[in-house]
């Protein structure tokens, strides 16, 4: 296990070694556990993270604040609105301003394609405290990390040869951001899986993050295939993952949007679908879900559904990741 990721942003998962994400997923572990035995976790006491949501979230701002609190210290629920970000103040001095205010920094801003990734790096670049991605345009890495260790805890801490797939749903909702499969493609390829990615031909992901489900599928030993057909991709996966995201051309063009996903209404999470994956698959979805329309209530409240105990995840990796890089041991900002 490392100890030396204090001052560590996490923004990606990619920009992370296997070895500092299974520190991250020991470390959830261990707080879960004492979670439910009732043990104090004040980890980080006295101190102070900054979290400005530009979108709405549930699981993730009160697995944030919940989870600071639990650790001894202070979560501050922030939006643009309430800040000075909504007349024009710069990412550079928001982020050395609430570095020397408090210990961590966390931001989600992910509902428009080429802005959000390059705003936190930005903020990133100029604090002196840890910079945690709560969603970007392109990875949900607090996300991915929880199914990751929802992946470990339901089908095997070896993960070689197991398939999962991930799949675009119909949503009729808003343009879900493309974060959440972008991120499920980029690390579940670390770990030897085969990961099959399905989505109507106009849904496509972003190239850079191909390239990199590419590259970490033959460096781990496991396989990464675009296709265009959900029902394939169900073939005996071991895990399904099918949830709606937008079209990375048309996120501030809805009309647009809602006419091309139309044609895709067949795209849905049905008892026949799930007949179609392993005997013993699971089905997730990092929520909110479109009930009746990404999914059927027969399916997500069904067996075979971790939803519940993936969404509870998100508090012990958040509590992981804040107790890792805004505390700890180490030699300072990596
Ligand atoms: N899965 C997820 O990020 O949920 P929220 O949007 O509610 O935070």
């Amino acid at each position: 296990m490392l100890t030396t990721l204090r001052g560590k942003d996490f923004i990606a998962t990619q920009d992370w070694a296997v070895e500092g994400i299974e520190s991250l997923l020991d470390v959830s572990h261990d707080l879960k556990r004492r979670f439910a035995l009732g043990e104090p976790t004040r980890l980080l006491p006295d101190k102070t993270l900054f979290m400005i949501f530009f979108d709405k979230s549930t699981r993730t701002r009160n697995a944030f604040e919940a989870g600071m609190t639990q650790l001894g210290g202070h979560a501050h629920d922030l939006t643009p609105d309430v800040m000075q970000i909504s007349h024009g103040e710069s990412a550079k001095d928001t982020g050395i301003i609430l570095s020397r205010y408090g210990h961590g920094i966390a931001i989600r801003h992910d509902t428009e394609p080429g802005a959000g990734d390059t705003y936190i790096r930005e903020v990133a670049c100029h604090a002196d405290v840890p910079v945690i991605n709560l969603q970007s345009d392109v990875d949900h890495p607090t996300q991915t990390l929880a199914d990751l260790m929802t992946i470990r805890e339901k089908v095997g801490t070896n993960l070689k040869g197991l398939k999962i797939a991930v799949s675009w749903a119909y949503a009729p909702s808003y343009a879900k951001p493309m974060s959440v499969p972008q991120g499920l493609v980029s690390l579940m390829t670390r770990f030897g899986m085969d990961v099959t990615l399905a989505h109507p031909p106009e849904y496509t992901l972003m190239e850079p993050i191909l390239r990199d489900a590419e590259n970490n599928a033959r460096l781990s030993g496991g396989s990464f295939q675009v296709i265009h057909d959900m029902d394939s991709a169900f073939e005996g996966a071991d895990v399904v993952y099918p949830k709606s995201w937008g079209i990375e051309q048309l996120f501030g063009q809805p009309d647009q949007a809602l006419a091309i996903s139309g044609r895709y209404k067949d795209w849905i999470a049905d008892a026949r679908r799930m007949a179609l994956a392993g005997p013993n698959a699971i089905y997730m979805h990092c929520l909110p879900a479109d009930r009746g329309y990404e999914v059927t209530d027969d399916v997500i409240d069904g067996p075979q559904s971790v939803v519940y105990d993936e969404a509870e995840n998100r508090l012990h990796t958040a509590k992981a990741i804040m107790a890792l890089t805004m505390g700890g041991k180490g030699s300072g900002r990596a």
